[in-house]
């Protein structure tokens, strides 16, 4: 069985009024992560070893392996942008009590929270990820990684929330302004309440 390109949670125009406009989506969505789903499918088509297994399976066997790096760039790319759709909201920016309280017990407050998380965006040279983790350790954790690589195959915690920091993310909306992608992200796109979610559920 192959993989499919998953819907949008939302209407393709439904963040144009929250910094994240129909085009952009458009391409993404439509374009850059199909392309992913597509190169991948003719990727397991020609492997044996990895017909019929998750996505996630895949992730994990494909990490760090020089021979499957192609595998793990479009397999890392299919499950991070399924993800990112899972972390916007036309209705993002508030935050439900229960992840207030953990990020004012992990970080400092909800303030420290997003200066960590925006000097992780900002930090991570090129093409990557910044992500919102609960770490083996029980405690919330920003981590950043570079083009394909997630917390699911480093294994540096569950993901809770990511933001895709590629320049095709935000080029159309912002240009060349990734802090203030970050910045629109953080505080009118991010869906916290699917964070929360599964921050209960972990
Ligand atoms: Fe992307």
């Amino acid at each position: 069985m192959s993989f499919t390109l998953p819907a949008l949670p939302f209407a393709v125009g439904a963040l144009s009024a929250r910094g994240m406009c129909q085009e952009t989506l458009e391409l993404h969505h439509g374009k850059h992560h199909n392309a992913y789903v597509t190169a991948l499918n003719g990727l397991v088509e020609k492997n044996d070893a990895l017909k019929g297994k998750s996505l996630e399976d895949i992730v994990r066997l494909a990490y760090g392996k020089d021979d499957l790096q192609p595998v793990f760039n479009n397999a890392g790319q299919h499950w991070n942008h399924s993800v990112f759709w899972e972390s916007l909201s036309p209705n993002g920016g508030g935050i439900p009590g229960v992840l207030e309280k953990k990020l004012v017990e992990d970080f400092g407050g909800v303030e420290q929270f997003k200066e960590q998380f925006k000097a992780a965006a900002l930090g991570q040279f090129g093409s990557g990820w910044a992500w919102l983790v609960l770490a083996p350790t029980g405690k919330l954790k920003i981590v950043k990684t570079p083009n394909a690589a997630t917390p699911l195959a480093t294994g540096e915690g569950k993901v809770l929330l990511v933001l895709d920091v590629w320049e095709h993310a935000y080029y159309v909306d912002f240009r060349n302004r990734r802090p203030d992608f970050t910045d629109n992200f953080l505080n009118r796109l991010a869906n916290y309440e699917n964070a929360a979610a599964k921050l209960q559920k972990a």
